[in-house]
């Protein structure tokens, strides 16, 4: 199949690739610029590994076509801190361990961070509820939770 020449703003920066018209952006992402911090974990909108901003609000990459983003600004977890300089967030989850294997770990910050504009309620259970499309395999929930929840308050 033939490509397609595009551009696309990623943490920030612009970039001019060629993609098929059918890649998605989680494929974008990995296969074309490297970011591999964005997980593929089921590739069908249902497990969450893949979660990224779009326009600041989160979004399973791997429902999303790069050649439809045009114009809009996508954040991953790469854009959002480094190890020298974390984001909140990502601090919070190093510290209450809110991981084990780690593969849905990116997912779950991105999905947690995109939450913090959103409304929800103070409780545990509205943070396991704000969070169920990130699955965790491990069921590193609490941890999770309390991550979250160390990082709002
Ligand atoms: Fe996108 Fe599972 S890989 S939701």
């Amino acid at each position: 199949p033939g490509t397609m020449p595009i551009t696309l703003r990623v943490n920030g920066e612009t970039h001019r690739i060629a993609v098929d018209p059918r890649a998605t952006v989680l494929d974008t992402l990995r296969e074309t610029l490297h970011l591999t911090g964005t997980k593929k974990g089921c590739d069908h909108g249902q497990c969450g590994a893949c979660t990224v901003h779009v326009n600041g609000e989160r979004a399973n990459s791997c429902l999303l076509f790069a050649s439809m983003q045009q114009g809009k600004e996508i954040t991953t977890i790469e854009g959002l801190g480094t190890p020298e300089k974390m984001h909140p967030m990502q601090a919070s989850f190093v510290e209450h361990d809110g991981y084990q294997c780690g593969y849905c770990t990116s997912g779950q910050i991105m999905s947690a961070t995109a939450m913090m504009h959103e409304k929800w309620g103070p409780n545990d259970n509205d943070v396991k509820e704000a969070l169920s499309g990130n699955i965790c395999r491990c069921g590193a929930y609490p941890n999770i939770v309390a991550a979250v929840q160390a990082c709002r308050r």
